[in-house]
């Protein structure tokens, strides 16, 4: 593999919503957008891609591109995994990339299987805000992956936000479970909140700004200020005042128990959909052979 950054080849299976934030973020942080290939099978994405990424390479199928790689980052949704895989595996045998999956629910040790065995394989969670380079994302590396190696998949992914090393596999359903799913739980609650201040008497375009301004503020706050949630929360709630009286209500609700709850089933379900993603990745290619 290359020694810099700068002259790596990366090729991205997959050119959807996360491919393309990827490849957004990679051109912001000044990678060369000529060493950046772009492989979607579905033409109208392709053409689309070609529009918006003008210099990097982009394709339809498989190409001898995949052979120069030193990078490749898998990303389609995991029920086309097995194939994308499979599709690409002859190259990668020869090549020897690193190969990066940012597909939810998919094992290193079915993609390696699928792609022939012993490959340096760094598998990531990120999320959504990754489209606006806000994003953070846990990654877990296999052992054939050197320490360089570890290094250029975090560098790519820190092109689109903050990245997180984890010591287990396992703890990617956590991951998962807290800021995989998580954007959806702050615009659960800005919902919330956007409905109590219109039935208040404020119009939706005014909810809507005071709730997205406090929540961007509070996020700034807590992250520059270092401070606790509780010593912040504190700082707000003045005895016998507004903020007291809200989250005595809040508690009475049980929200704490409430996020416990929804956060352990989603981490239970992050496991369990990596078991049916594997059955089903197994039962289509089972039937593509049979065809
Ligand atoms: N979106 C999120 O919040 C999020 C967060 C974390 C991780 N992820 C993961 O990121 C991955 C990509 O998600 P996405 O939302 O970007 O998916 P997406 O929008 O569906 O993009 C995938 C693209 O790859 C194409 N494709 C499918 N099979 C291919 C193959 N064999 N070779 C080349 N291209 C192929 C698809 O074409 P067709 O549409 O024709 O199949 C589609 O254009 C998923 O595995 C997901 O789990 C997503």
């Amino acid at each position: 593999m290359s020694q810099n950054l700068e002259n790596l080849k990366i090729v991205f299976i997959g050119g959807g919503n996360m491919g393309q934030a990827l490849v957004g973020g990679l051109l912001s942080s000044d990678w060369i957008a000529n060493n950046i290939s772009i492989i979607d099978s579905d033409p109208a994405m392709s053409a689309k891609l070609a529009k918006q990424f003008m210099q990097c390479n982009v394709f339809t199928q498989t190409e001898a591109v995949l052979t120069l790689a030193d990078i490749v980052v898998l990303a389609v949704k995991p029920q086309t995994m097995r194939t994308a895989c499979e599709q690409i595996a002859a190259q990668c045998q020869a090549s020897r990339p690193l190969i990066i999956s940012i597909a939810a629910g998919i094992q290193i040790s079915d993609i390696d299987g699928w792609l022939g065995g012993e490959l340096p394989i760094v598998r990531c969670m990120p999320n959504t805000p990754a489209l606006v380079q806000s994003g953070t994302t846990g990654l877990f590396a296999n052992s054939e992956a050197s320490l360089q190696q570890r290094e250029f998949a975090q560098n790519i992914l820190n092109s689109v936000g903050s990245t997180l090393w984890l010591e287990q596999e396992a703890m990617l359903d956590v991951v998962t479970a807290i800021s995989g799913s998580g954007p959806a739980y702050f615009f659960y609650v800005i919902e919330a909140m956007l409905e109590a201040g219109q039935s208040l008497g404020l119009s939706a375009a005014q909810a809507r700004q005071l709730t997205i301004d406090t929540a961007a503020g509070a996020a700034k706050l807590i992250q520059k200020s270092g401070k606790t949630p509780q010593e912040l929360r504190r700082a707000v709630t003045s005895k016998g005042g507004t903020t007291e009286a809200a989250i005595k209500a809040l508690k009475q609700g049980g929200m704490k128990n409430l996020f416990h709850t929804a956060i352990t089933i989603a981490a239970q379900k992050a496991k369990q959909l990596a078991r049916t993603n594997a059955l089903t990745n197994s039962d289509e290619a089972n039937s593509e052979k049979a065809e």
